[in-house]
């Protein structure tokens, strides 16, 4: 069978090797923004080029014909690739447009919870003129100055400014409020929640959800989480698939509410009759009371796949198979009760600049219970490996507990040789014991 893999880097490095492990041996034709070194060798070939140039990537199917089709990044999927694969008769992993709004538009996705699941959504307001003095009466007395402000399209997830984190004084969140809507034509408002945060991903065919395990990121650049927001500077998981700060009941809310999501996106979107295919990542954050849904995406997250995909037993190619053709049950996936915790190699720089772009990196051979999957990196005619500006790779360490995986990332990632830096606390016992502080003094208050 031929699988066509629209990809721009480490997250689809992920989906390819678990597409590689399934018995039904896929020959797999990626499209990519990069010649990335990890998909290549998978790939029986590699097509670079824009994402967003449908006609070409079209093409490339067309003349592939693929059995099944999987799109990973935000990009083509808000832009409506599934649908254009789909009318040629390709089933697809992705949500259609429409569907996809979830995650394109911040204020679809507000408006829909707020219909389905109105405890888990924080006050909002979406603003679709600038209007000052409505704007500053809503952050300053209804919000009481905590508050978030949300570009309503996709924006490499950096779209998003906090109140006292990226904005400094009121004046300055009605600035960016403005630049939002001057450009985008709507910003959402919204009040800031305050906890601690964790995604759960699942795959979804109409209103069959099947959940993977949960997830913690770290999008700060720099260890204690501080510094600029980034696409993820790692990830992890726990044995028990859910993470130790959160209570059971946390994450079977966070669950219902991704049922609860799909179900009523088919409800919204009734012109596609089958619903939301692919992945539904929930961002959630833990509050005093219960969970809030903080946003969600319509694709797998970039660590976030590089810790699941790893841990699953089952076949992927027929979960994928399964949510094309609306047979998905829980039986099709099972991941290993082990821990997994990720960390992202990038330039020194980033995300600041690109100051190391094109210098020379090479990775110690990889161990076995340890995963490399390749990001922004490109591989000259000698086999040698170049960085590119932003994230490397991700390194991945698979352990009996949190403490081993975190040793084995650590131990590869400092064995690692150029000018890239990585968060060592990610995954470490300081880091998770103040999550788990933080959340019971919460709770007791
Ligand atoms: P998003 O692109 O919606 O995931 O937002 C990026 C980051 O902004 C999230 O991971 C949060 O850290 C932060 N954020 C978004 N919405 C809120 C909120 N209502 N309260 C506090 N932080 C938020
Ligand atoms: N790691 C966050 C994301 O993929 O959106």
């Amino acid at each position: 069978m031929k699988i066509l893999l629209v990809a721009s880097g480490a997250r689809e490095h992920a989906i390819a090797s678990a597409l590689a492990r399934s018995r039904h041996r896929p020959e797999i034709i990626s499209v990519c923004t990069t010649n990335n070194p990890g998909l290549k060798k998978l790939s029986r070939s590699l097509h670079v080029g824009s994402l967003l140039d449908f006609p070409w990537v079209m093409g490339i199917a067309k003349q592939v014909k693929p059995d099944l089709a999987i799109v990973g990044p935000d990009d083509p999927i808000g832009g409506g690739l599934a649908d254009l694969l789909e009318a040629e008769g390709f089933p697809t992993v992705a949500p259609k447009k429409s569907l996809a709004r979830i995650e394109s538009s911040k204020g679809f996705a507000r408006d829909l919870l707020k219909k389905t699941v109105p405890n888990s959504v924080p006050q909002y307001r979406v603003f679709t003129s600038y209007e000052p003095k409505e704007l500053n009466k809503f952050i300053e007395q209804d919000l009481k100055g905590n508050y978030v402000v949300k570009y309503d399209a996709l924006r490499g997830g950096k779209g998003v400014k906090v109140s006292g984190e990226h904005l400094a004084t009121i004046a300055e969140g009605m600035q960016y409020a403005k630049e939002c809507i001057e450009e985008g034509g709507r910003v959402v408002i919204e009040e800031k929640l305050v906890g601690v945060e964790f995604s759960l991903l699942s795959f979804v065919s109409g209103t069959q959800v099947v959940d993977m395990p949960a997830i913690q990121d770290h999008k700060r650049a720099y260890a204690g989480d501080t510094g600029p927001n980034t696409g993820g500077m790692g990830t992890y998981t726990d044995c028990d698939h859910s993470l130790p700060f959160l209570s059971k009941k946390d994450l079977s809310q966070a669950s219902d509410i991704n049922r609860i999501t799909a179900a009523a996106l088919l409800k919204e979107c009734p012109e596609h009759v089958e619903g939301y295919r692919g992945i539904l990542y929930g961002g959630f954050i833990a509050v005093a009371d219960g969970i809030r849904v903080i946003e969600y995406n319509a694709r797998f997250g970039d660590p976030e796949a590089l810790n699941v995909l790893p841990l699953l037993s089952s076949d992927f190619v027929e979960i994928c198979q399964a949510i094309t053709q609306s047979t998905l049950t829980p039986d099709l996936v099972r991941f290993e009760h082990k821990a997994t915790v990720c960390k992202y190699l990038a330039p020194e720089s980033y995300p600041v600049s690109k100051d190391e772009k094109g210098a020379v990196v090479s990775f110690p051979s990889v161990p076995e219970n340890a995963r490399l999957f390749f990001g922004d990196i490109a591989e000259d005619d000698r086999g040698i490996l170049h960085l590119g500006g932003s994230r490397t790779a991700g390194i991945v360490g698979i352990g009996e507990s949190l403490a081993e995986a975190e040793k084995i990332a650590e131990e590869f990632c400092r064995g690692v040789q150029g000018p890239v830096r990585h968060r060592a606390d990610i995954g470490t016992a300081p880091l998770i014991d103040q999550r788990i502080a933080v959340m019971k003094n919460m709770r007791t208050k």
